[in-house]
């Protein structure tokens, strides 16, 4: 957080879907990722105000929200704007589609027209991203003093945009 509040691993995946997005002449942004402390959405939701995008947040309901959810993600969350649509548990296992269905058919009947990033980023633009930034570790040379590299993993596509262009490569 500090210097940005476009955080962590995620703004790579949002330069190729909100590239994405804009190609496809969309004006919104809906996006999930779990709780309602999550980094990719609270990433998102910048992202998109900066390039003047309207953005849906799908949050899944925690019972016990953490003291850094409450304190500082919502609020920046609704400070750029973004609406929050917070999720009961089981509406959000087998009832997320169906509610961003809705959602962006009303949408569309008021002329706009919205793109779904995938939880956490993971759609085939986001690993795309990891491609990339696994070539730009072979352009720096990085990968000549280690024999491994180490990932976290949430939704995954950080990690498999690694290990595919580890393969081809
Ligand atoms: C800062 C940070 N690093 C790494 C990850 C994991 O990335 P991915 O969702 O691509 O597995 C996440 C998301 O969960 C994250 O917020």
């Amino acid at each position: 957080m500090t210097g940005s509040t476009l955080s962590g691993n995620k703004v790579r995946k949002l330069e190729f879907s909100l590239a994405d997005t804009l190609d496809k002449k969309c004006d919104t942004i809906f996006t999930s990722c779990g709780g309602i402390q999550s980094n990719h959405c609270k990433s998102t939701a910048v992202a998109a105000r900066q390039l003047g995008l309207d953005c849906y947040l799908f949050l899944r309901m925690v019972e016990r929200q953490s003291t850094e959810s409450k304190g500082l993600r919502k609020p920046l969350n609704k400070l750029v704007g973004s609406q929050i649509i917070v999720v009961p548990q089981l509406q959000y296992k087998s009832g997320l589609k169906q509610m961003m269905e809705k959602i962006s058919e009303k949408l569309k009947e008021q002329g706009s027209s919205a793109y779904l990033i995938e939880v956490g980023g993971s759609s085939y633009m986001g690993m795309c991203s990891y491609l990339a930034a696994f070539q730009e570790m072979i352009d720096q040379n990085v990968l000549e003093n280690f024999d491994d590299i180490v990932v976290t993993v949430g939704s995954g596509g950080s990690a498999s945009g690694i290990a595919i262009d580890n393969y081809l490569t």
